[in-house]
């Protein structure tokens, strides 16, 4: 599917540009941002080289990789990814948002977003998502979003160092409901 934009009340999911850079940089850049995640801050040219990336994957014909800017009318405020599994019924979900936003809903209304975009976009029948074992706000919104917790990956990644588990949460196409209060702000 080309091109995504797909909006609730306060944010849009749409594809990457060049311009969205410096936006980019203020969320992958975050030592904070990516306490949590897979990488260490990342700097501007590796932020533009994930744009290339993004904008050459967003061209393929079979698109599989989903890596997405989510905005806040014209200013970019997080990045999103969807990145279908070999069996493409499934996807996994991956989201950042500036640390100076968190805390006013918008992590479970873009999980909310997401979820609408897998399912009834992209058709899939189960979408999850892996977290540290260490963070909250990540277990909080995707319980919200009515992802339940559906087990441990032991060493799931080599990070900074060390290996780190992971837990895995996760909803079924006739779980989801699309008007519940867990997708709104
Ligand atoms: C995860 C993330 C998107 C949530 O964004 P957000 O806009 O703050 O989300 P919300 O405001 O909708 O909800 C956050 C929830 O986490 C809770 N929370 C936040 N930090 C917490 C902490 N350190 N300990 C416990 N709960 C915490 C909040 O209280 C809130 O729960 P509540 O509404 O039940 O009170 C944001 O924290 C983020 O971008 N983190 C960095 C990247 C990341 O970790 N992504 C997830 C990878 S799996």
């Amino acid at each position: 599917m080309y091109p995504v934009e797909l909006s609730s009340s306060r944010l849009t999911l749409r594809e990457l540009r060049l311009s969205d850079v410096d936006g980019l940089l203020q969320v992958y850049g975050d030592a904070e941002a990516v306490r949590h995640l897979s990488f260490t801050p990342r700097t501007k040219e590796q932020c533009a080289y994930i744009i290339d990336a993004a904008v050459a994957d967003a061209q393929r014909e079979n698109r599989g990789v989903y890596m997405l800017a989510v905005a806040r009318g014209d200013r970019l405020v997080g990045a999103a990814r969807v990145a279908v599994d070999e069996r493409p019924h499934s996807a996994q979900i991956g989201l950042a948002l500036r640390p100076d936003l968190w805390g006013q809903g918008l992590g479970s209304e873009l999980v909310g977003l997401l979820l609408r975009f897998g399912f009834q976009e992209l058709g899939l029948k189960r979408i999850w998502g892996a977290r540290s074992p260490q963070n909250q706000a990540s277990e909080r919104v995707m319980l919200r979003a009515g992802m339940v917790e559906e087990g441990r990956i032991r060493r799931h990644l080599w990070t900074r160092d060390a290996w780190r588990d992971s837990i895995v949460h996760s909803i079924l196409d006739d779980e989801w409901v699309p008007d519940s209060p867990a997708h709104k702000p």
